[in-house]
């Protein structure tokens, strides 16, 4: 783990994470490891605990601390070749980000992809129509914005300058630019 780098992606529902995320492994070759796909990758194993997931996940709100991270230490371990780290949904609150930082490795950095609702909305109703997602309806998708809202402005004061703000409404490749730039300027810190 030492001496690669580890970021954290925040940001609401539908703020382009997971499509910054797959420009990020084609450039810089990193793990990417979506604490929201793993969540559903155990509930499509059909397991009971998987049920459980997914009625979390249908309401909105936040699956347990200790599950989501001991899923993501499992995945770090599978992924001992890796480049680098790309944490995807985490941290969604700052007890995560604290246990994660005592318990597996310090972060380098955080890249904030910044959305306004009306636009997350819009993107995830769009998706919703195809993606097959518990959680793709208007309804879940006012609980996952309020459960951001209520979560989110403690991760960002306590990481200050280490969280890179990001405007994320518009075309893919512009904000792609800014991304490149800090990852590139943690790239060369570490
Ligand atoms: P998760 O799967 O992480 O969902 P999310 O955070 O709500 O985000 P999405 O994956 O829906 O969106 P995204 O930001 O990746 O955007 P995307 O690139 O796909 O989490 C689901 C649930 O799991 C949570 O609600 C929670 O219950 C649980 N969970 C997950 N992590 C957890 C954790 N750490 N702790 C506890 N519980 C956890 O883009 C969205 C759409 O917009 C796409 O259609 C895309 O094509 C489009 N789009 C993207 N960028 C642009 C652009 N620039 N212009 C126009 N359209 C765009």
């Amino acid at each position: 783990m030492s001496g690669k780098p580890v970021i954290f992606i925040i940001g609401g529902p539908g703020s382009g994470k997971g499509t910054q995320c797959a420009l990020m492994i084609e450039k810089y070759g990193f793990c990417h490891l979506s604490t929201g796909d793993l969540l559903r990758e155990e509930v499509n194993s059909g397991s009971e605990r998987g049920q459980k997931l997914n009625a979390i996940m249908q309401s909105g709100q936040l699956v347990a601390l200790a599950d989501v991270l001991a899923m993501l230490k499992d995945a770090i371990d599978k992924n001992t070749e890796a480049k680098g780290f790309l944490i995807d949904g985490y941290p969604r609150e700052l007890e995560q980000a604290l246990e994660f930082e005592k318990t597996v490795t310090k972060c380098q950095g955080i890249l904030y992809f910044d959305c306004s609702d009306e636009t997350m909305v819009k993107r995830l109703v769009s998706r919703g129509l195809t993606s097959g997602r518990v959680d793709d309806n208007e309804e879940t998708i006012k609980k996952r914005l309020a459960t951001f809202h209520t979560y989110t402005q403690p991760i960002l004061d306590h990481y200050g300058d280490l969280c890179k703000k990001i405007p994320a409404e518009r075309e893919t490749a512009a904000i792609f630019a800014d991304v490149v730039t800090h990852v590139d300027a943690i790239c060369a810190a570490k």
